[in-house]
């Protein structure tokens, strides 16, 4: 089993990525880490729970971990989640409780204590979390298999700026520590997630299966989707978050290129954008698999597939 970590910020797209990967045999997932960034800390670390309690898995262990980002104040996004972060279903009040250790001070031990490459550290938000761990311990750079994230956006272009996607834009800095750290890196942009669309047809794959996960996706869908619709006039929105984990489960649905990713930290008007060197043109070393194509049909038959055993 792939032993990994969540770090994620909850979130309609992170739920669904959480129910992937406990949905999925190949994973172990030992932790769950939760951030500041679609709503505040307090709701993020509560949605992680409701979400392992709506799969039936008490027994992960989720961790609270950064309040705000390094340097800039959080930027929250309930126009797209609503005020909860999670709005669409009706899930409970979580009955489990979170950790005690801090999610950063949990990174660090895990990769640490696990044998060099076998963790891999999956982020669906900002990367605060993962920046100080680096920071905190630097030894653990060496030792990590991969780092998976879902954030960035280049021919695609941003979703909070006319540059910068959001889990960037909200922590620009922590973003330049990861991609200057030395772990191998694989990015699922915008521009792939734009092209995984929550059209009626596969949302109506999860209600049609008739459990408490399928309804409740579905309901977390059609809350998450309508932003785009209504935005943009697109059959559905975008499924980013789940792309990371598909990844891990099947790296054949997505093509990419081997380069250089660097952060936009200095300028107010491009902050936070990756700026991906696709065709080689600087000799800046390659740090990132930057993914470009998604079979989407693969994706949401695989969802669908691994939903259906929660
Ligand atoms: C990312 O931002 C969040 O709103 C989503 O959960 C996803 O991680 C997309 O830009
Ligand atoms: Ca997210």
């Amino acid at each position: 089993k792939r032993k990994i970590i969540i770090d994620t910020d909850p979130g309609q797209d992170d739920a669904v990525a959480i129910l992937l990967a406990l949905g999925s045999p190949e994973l172990d997932v030992v932790g769950i880490t939760a951030v500041a960034g679609n709503v505040p800390l307090r709701l993020t670390e509560k949605n992680a729970l409701k979400i392992c309690e709506l799969a039936g898995r008490p027994d992960i262990k989720v961790f609270s971990g950064a309040i705000r980002p390094l340097v800039r104040p959080l930027v929250t996004a309930e126009h797209v989640h609503g005020k909860t972060g999670l709005d669409g279903p009706d899930l409970p009040e979580p009955t489990m409780k979170l950790q005690g250790q801090h999610a950063v001070d949990f990174i660090v031990e895990t990769v640490m204590r696990e044998e060099p490459g076998t963790v891999t550290l999956c982020p669906l938000g900002p990367l605060t979390n993962i920046a100080l761990a680096l920071v905190r311990e630097p030894r653990i750079a060496p030792r990590i298999k991969e780092i998976v994230l879902m954030g960035g956006g280049f021919f695609e272009g941003g979703n909070v700026t006319p540059t910068a996607e959001f889990n960037i834009y909200v922590d620009p800095h922590a973003a330049d520590v990861v991609f200057r750290s030395g772990v191998p890196i694989v990015v699922m942009p915008l521009d792939v997630t734009h092209k995984a669309l929550t059209t009626a047809k596969r949302v109506e794959a999860f209600r049609k299966m008739g459990t408490k996960v399928g309804n409740a996706t579905a309901a977390l869908l059609d809350f998450f989707e309508r932003f785009d619709e209504e935005k943009y006039g697109t059959d559905g929105g975008p499924l980013h978050d789940p792309c990371v984990i598909a990844y891990l489960l099947k790296p054949a649905l997505f093509k990419g290129r081997h380069c250089n990713v660097t952060v936009e930290t200095g300028s107010e008007l491009t902050m936070g954008m990756t700026v991906i060197d696709w065709w080689g043109v600087t000799d800046r070393p390659k740090n990132a698999t930057v993914m470009r194509d998604i079979d989407a049909d693969g994706f949401f038959a695989l969802l669908t597939e691994r939903l259906g055993r929660l």
